[in-house]
């Protein structure tokens, strides 16, 4: 997920991902007292045991037992007391970082311009987002804290160690390399295991959710038996890559368990002779073993935490990657908000190139359109026409020339005042799973059920929505009732219709809706365009001439203005892109009929 040549190095990620620890300072340092006076406790209760066996028990001191004893229970409770502090402190942070985080991507990638987006497919995006802040919050709230306790255990033990018995602590910190080994090698394996797995179930949900999604395509096609195979090749390899996984498991687990307990077995076997030699007294032999358990068990884990760390710095990179990517679409300093317009819109010599082509999109368009117009856009696919519309709204900002709204550069208005006066529809309509009602009021969730019902009704939907099972009440979008590419049309148009804008931009608003209905709805859109400006790409002939004027766009230029009848009459260019309309749609009429 590169986005910028300046991508930040590793280190740096890291160190940003220690300063989101930053406002969270109280915690940290909570965390860290109860760290420490745990540890204290701790690494106190060994020397406190070796203390019972060799002055207590030894010396049958009955009167020395007793209070030693009962330190010991004090220090084990001191212990899971502080513990308990420690993990609700880092735990909470984390969830809360996680929390904050999520919160300012979300944000930042609301106020990302539209090119972003369509660069980035947004499941993609989030999917993604999900499990890297998880990896985010893994690790400052559980492998950071594991890391530094380890290592400040292991300091303080190794000089316990060596204080009791340095010949002792050399022998056994040198049979904990062999152990230490081999559990980075297990985890070495198990990483590469998990990733494969990952990588097997990732590909096994893909062909399940491709032959769910396009199961009319496999089935027209014949190709049933085709994802069928594909499916038994990815669930074999996940078998075949878990089976590994097992045997490692077999294999290095119970390796893992033996090991310290024959690291007991020397302790004792040498520690014994040292005892008996006068080097060590038995309370600190036991004391001994002790210290060195609580580093032993733990370095299993240093390779699967290490990675963790890894993971973190990685997922850090991606996400700090997008919150470092500057919206480019955004109120310029000084700008102001645009008042109630007339709604003249200027195209003043505007060229735009998108920024992942280097073809312009857009070629020096010079057009105006007065207050109250109706501008149809007429032109072949991908000849520029929903560029163009995309640019009122200030979707994108033109590379040359200026959009001008009243005679305003909106490049110089605010976002939320230009964007509030122009009402758009575009010809992939986008349901949110929500209500019929909240869909159309999305924009204004406070407005009246009037409001609604006529801006439903001048879309045409008003009829259609009755008839579903709750009316207006009905939900609808992903999780919902499903509607026709038409029916979602007419949302979308109501949607538009709502606030009642000056200007309308309409990219191919009825492009779904079969020509009965495209009828009624253009009876009530025409009574509707004659308030407003309109911006209204069309390629049925019907549509087309309700617009004053028609502009046929060829290869990103303007090629031909004037009324509807005058160029059908006139220009041999216009009558080829509406009959090639015609045809698809005698076409689409064929196929559905
Ligand atoms: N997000 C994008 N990134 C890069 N190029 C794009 C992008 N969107 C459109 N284009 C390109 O810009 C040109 C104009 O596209 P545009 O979508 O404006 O055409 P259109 O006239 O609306 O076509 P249609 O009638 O099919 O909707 C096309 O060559 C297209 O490939
Ligand atoms: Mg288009």
């Amino acid at each position: 997920m590169r986005m910028s040549p300046t991508a930040l190095p590793e280190r740096s990620t890291l160190r940003r991902l220690l300063r989101l620890l930053r406002p969270h300072r109280r915690t940290v340092i909570a965390a860290i007292v109860s760290v420490i006076v745990s540890m204290v406790a701790t690494l106190a209760l060994p020397a406190l045991i070796g203390r019972i066996i060799d002055e207590g028990i030894r010396h049958h001191r009955r009167d020395l037992i007793w209070p030693l004893s009962l330190t010991a229970l004090g220090l084990v409770a001191v212990r899971g007391i502080t513990n308990f502090f420690r993990r609700n402190l880092s735990g909470a942070m984390s969830v809360r970082i996680e929390a904050d985080l999520r919160a300012r991507l979300f944000a930042h990638l609301q106020g990302l311009p539209v090119s972003f987006h369509d660069r980035w497919q947004s499941g993609q995006l989030l999917a993604r987002a999900t499990s890297d802040l998880n990896a985010i919050r893994m690790f400052l709230g559980f492998a950071l804290v594991f890391l530094t306790l380890l290592s400040s255990y292991a300091i303080a033990v190794a000089i316990a160690l060596l204080v009791l018995d340095p010949w002792l602590a050399l022998l056994a910190l040198c049979l904990t390399i062999p152990f230490f080994v081999t559990a980075m090698r297990f985890n070495r394996r198990m990483e590469d295991v998990w990733a494969r797995s990952r990588e097997a179930v990732g590909e096994v949900t893909t062909v399940i959710e491709e032959s769910a999604g396009g199961i009319r395509i496999l089935k027209a096609f014949g190709r049933e038996q085709h994802s069928v195979r594909r499916l038994s090749a990815a669930a074999a390899e996940l078998r075949d890559v878990n089976l590994e996984g097992v045997g490692y498991r077999a294999l290095y687990i119970p390796a893992l368990y033996l090991f310290p307990n024959l690291l007991v077995g020397v302790v004792f076997g040498v520690g014994g002779f040292r005892v008996i030699g006068g080097a060590l007294t038995i309370g600190a032999l036991v004391a001994f073993n002790q210290y060195l358990g609580y580093v032993v068990y733990p370095l299993r884990y240093v390779g699967w935490i290490l990675s963790q760390a890894q993971q973190a710095v990685a997922a850090g990179d991606r996400v700090f990657e997008i919150l470092d990517t500057q919206p480019t679409i955004a109120d310029l300093p000084g700008a102001t908000a645009l008042a109630t317009v007339e709604g003249e819109i200027a195209f003043d010599h505007v060229s735009f190139t998108y920024p992942s082509s280097t073809l312009p999109a857009l070629h020096d368009v010079d057009l105006t359109i007065a207050p109250g117009e109706t501008v149809a856009l007429v032109g072949a696919s991908g000849s520029g026409k929903s560029t163009l519309a995309s640019l009122v709204p200030r979707f994108f900002d033109p590379g040359e020339g200026r959009v001008l709204v009243d005679g305003h550069d909106v490049r110089h208005v605010t976002l939320s005042s230009l964007r509030s006066q122009i009402g758009v529809v575009f010809d992939e309509p986008v349901l949110f799973s929500a209500t019929v009602h909240e869909n159309i009021a999305f924009g204004f969730p406070d407005a009246a059920v009037e409001a609604v019902t006529r801006a439903a009704r001048a879309a045409g939907a008003h009829d259609f929505v009755l008839a579903l099972p709750q009316g207006y009440e009905t939900m609808v979008g992903e999780h919902g009732f499903s509607l026709s590419g038409g029916q979602r049309q007419r949302l979308a148009l109501a949607r538009a219709l709502l606030a009642e804008p000056r200007i309308l931009v309409l990219d191919d608003p009825l492009s779904s809706v079969d020509v009965r209905t495209e009828a009624e709805i253009e009876a009530n859109l025409r009574a509707l365009l004659a308030g407003h400006t309109a911006l209204l790409i069309a390629h049925r002939a019907s549509t087309v001439a309700m617009a004053d004027r028609v502009v046929l766009i060829e290869d990103g230029r303007v090629t031909a203005t004037g009324r509807h009848a005058d160029l059908l009459l006139t220009n041999p260019a216009y009558r080829r892109v509406l009959a090639a309309e015609l045809v698809l749609e005698e076409l689409a009429e064929v196929e559905t009929t």
